[in-house]
Order: structure tokens, then C-alpha cells, then sequence
């Protein structure tokens, strides 16, 4: 399972990147407006420290205003994945840019029908908000679980991106079900290491490691 932190924070991304947890970065617009930084500067500061792909999203919503800007978009590295919304301008955006070597990452997507759309246009990710069905009490992992299948059903090769991760629930899920890539916030990525019996056990070992009266170095 690749890990993408859902971040434009460059201090985050450097500090799970030296971890070796950084498959890739994902950003959209909400998160540049929460950084604070000019897009193109940022995202190619991303680009810069992480190998894998970069999502960064359009915000024309016409098809030709959108190839335009993802075209703008890619020329920023070769890492970049141009992340549209799962629109039919976005599905034609996907299907031009797709077709001239372009990764894409289709965002916005709430439904396996989309993700059909997606795969079928080309798209090198598909991003399912787990997080946003739950806030309207629908089931987000059973998303991923009917993407997962209906994408083997057909040998699509579009990769299943599970977005709007908001827990370490969320995480372990998607890894059961078998999404090909999870992008979540820094905390959540950072929280996957915490367990109540690992902090238990370590205080008891230390505790008694002192008693040794031992040193290692
Ligand atoms: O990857 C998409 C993500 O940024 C959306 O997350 O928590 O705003 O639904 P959220």
C-alpha cells in the first residue's frame, strides 16, 4: 500500500519523507489556501522532495480552460499528476491530457459509477471522499470496498486512491480492502504508530532496565 500525505506543508512532508512514508503528495485547493503559499511555488517545492506523484488540481471548470491549466500544471515536474473533479468536463480533461502521458488523479468522486467514468477515461488515480460520505451518514469504506471489486471485475488499472481519510480506522480499512494508495492529513499518518499496550510495555521494560543498573552505550 503506497502512502500520499494530503498536505501542502512542506515541514510535514519533509519529516515523513526522511521516515521513508511518502509515496506521494496530494493537495487541492483548500489545502493551498491553508498554506498560504503561490501554488506553482509550492508545488514545485513538493515536487523538489518527494519522488512520487503530486497531485495538484485545476480550478477552470470548462473542459478547454481545464486542459489548459492542468497543461500549465504539469510543466511544474515530471512528478506531477493533475488532479480534476469528477465532472464531464473533468472526465474529458482526464481523457486529452491521459492520452498524451499525463497522470491524472480524478478527485470528487462519491460514487462507483464515477469511478467507472474515471477508469474509463484514463485516469491514473481514482479519489473516493470516505470521510465526506461518513459526514452525511453514509458509509465511505463501502465505497472503496465496491470500487475495489467492480475495478477487478474489469482489469481496470486505474489506482484506487482512498481520499478525506480522516482516522487510522480509515487507513487500516482501506488496506483490508485492498485501496492501492491512501492519502492522508500528517496527524493521521503520525497517529498510525500509537498504542496504548506499545507506550504500557516500553515504561515497563524501561523501569526495569533501570533497575539492571545497565548501560548499552
Ligand atoms: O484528499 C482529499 C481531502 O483533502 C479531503 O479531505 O477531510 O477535507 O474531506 P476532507
Amino acid at each position: 500500500m503506497k502512502f500520499f500525505v494530503d498536505t501542502a506543508e512542506i515541514d510535514a512532508i519533509a519529516e515523513l519523507n526522511d521516515l521513508g512514508m511518502v509515496d506521494g503528495v496530494t493537495t487541492n485547493p483548500s489545502l493551498i489556501l491553508k498554506s498560504g503559499r503561490d501554488i506553482l511555488e509550492v508545488t514545485k517545492e513538493i515536487c523538489d522532495l518527494v519522488d512520487g506523484p503530486v497531485s495538484a488540481e485545476v480550478v477552470a471548470t470548462e473542459a478547454e480552460d481545464m486542459i489548459a491549466e492542468g497543461r500549465k500544471l504539469a510543466q511544474i515536474a515530471p512528478n506531477i499528476a493533475v488532479k480534476v473533479p469528477l465532472t464531464w468536463a473533468g472526465l474529458k480533461t482526464c481523457k486529452t491530457l491521459s492520452e498524451e502521458g499525463q497522470m491524472v488523479n480524478v478527485t470528487l468522486c462519491f460514487s462507483v459509477n464515477q469511478a467507472i467514468l474515471a477508469a474509463k477515461a484514463g485516469a491514473t488515480f481514482i479519489s473516493p471522499f470516505i470521510g465526506r460520505l461518513d459526514d452525511i451518514n453514509l458509509d465511505g469504506m463501502d465505497l472503496i470496498a465496491d470500487i475495489r471489486q467492480v475495478y477487478d471485475n474489469y482489469g481496470f488499472e486505474t489506482e484506487i486512491l482512498a481520499a478525506s481519510i480522516r482516522s487510522v480506522n480509515h487507513v487500516a480499512d482501506s488496506a483490508r480492502i485492498g485501496a492501492d494508495v491512501i492519502t492522508a492529513p500528517p496527524a493521521v499518518i503520525k497517529k498510525l504508530a500509537d498504542h496504548p499496550l506499545t507506550d504500557k510495555g516500553l515504561e515497563a521494560f524501561l523501569s526495569d532496565w533501570a533497575k539492571t543498573g545497565q548501560k548499552i552505550l
